[in-house]
């Protein structure tokens, strides 16, 4: 199963797509958290995206693109992929078409994440992860079992994202508008596009994914 999960910043994407990953064994692909292993590991790449994703704005669609061609071919995407933050403009979307049509690939759904910008800033803001296993949580609305502690591995560092701020989401939150959401109608008219509510809690929005997911398959 292919899939495609679409929102602005902080929507529950990652939250959502690591259930999915977790449950299904199709493998999660977020281009921020390969961007962030370009920046942490120096490369050239992770260079040139460093200061562009701290100001908020997108990374150049020549970049991006060559990272996912290469990530959908390798061996964990062979039962599926669940896509995080990919496509983000119209040229992407129009290069992800050419890449699964060159490896007779289909999209089962696209699957948006309805979020009032308004819930979006406090999300990001409360969001932190375990250092030692990329676990997600919140302040309020997924905090650890145990205070410090892990829940998935024990972990006690945790960390923050350099784009986690109030002005940097501003930022994000003009692009996802301007840039992203234009590439819906792309897939609406495809007949694919589903839209759950992303403001409910995470329990209820991963139900209503799996409904969707339960008619698609
Ligand atoms: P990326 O890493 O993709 O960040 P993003 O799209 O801004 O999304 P987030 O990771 O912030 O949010 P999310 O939707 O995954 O929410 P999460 O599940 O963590 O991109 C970062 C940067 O990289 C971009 O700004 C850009 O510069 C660059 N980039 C990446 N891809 C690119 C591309 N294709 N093209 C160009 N540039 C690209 O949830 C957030 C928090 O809320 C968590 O704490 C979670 O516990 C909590 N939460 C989740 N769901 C709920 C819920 N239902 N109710 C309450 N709390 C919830």
């Amino acid at each position: 199963m292919n899939l495609i999960l679409l929102g602005p910043p902080g929507a529950g994407k990652g939250t959502q797509a690591k259930r999915l990953q977790d449950i299904n064994g199709i493998a999660q692909i977020s281009t921020g958290d390969m961007l962030r292993a370009e920046v942490a590991a120096g490369t050239p790449v992770g260079k040139e995206a460093k200061a562009v994703m701290e100001a908020g704005q997108l990374v150049s669609d020549d970049i991006i693109v060559r990272m996912l061609a290469s990530r959908v071919s390798q061996p964990d995407c062979a039962k599926g992929f669940i896509l995080d933050g990919f496509p983000r403009t119209v040229p992407q979307a129009q290069a992800l078409d050419r890449m699964l049509w060159d490896k007779q690939l289909k999209l089962d759904a696209v699957i948006e994440l309805k979020v009032d910008d308004s819930a979006l800033v406090d999300r990001i803001a409360g969001r932190f992860t375990c250092a030692k296993c990329g676990e997600g949580y919140h302040d309020r609305f997924k905090p650890t079992g145990k205070i410090g502690v892990c829940d998935a591995c024990g972990g006690t560092e945790f960390t923050r994202r350099a784009d986690d701020n109030r002005e940097t989401v501003a930022a994000r939150l003009e692009a996802y508008h301007r840039q992203t959401a234009p590439i819906l109608p792309h897939y609406a008219a495809l007949g694919i596009l589903r839209t759950v509510d992303g403001m409910a809690d995470i329990d209820v929005v991963a139900q209503q994914i799996d409904a969707i997911l339960a008619q698609a398959g």
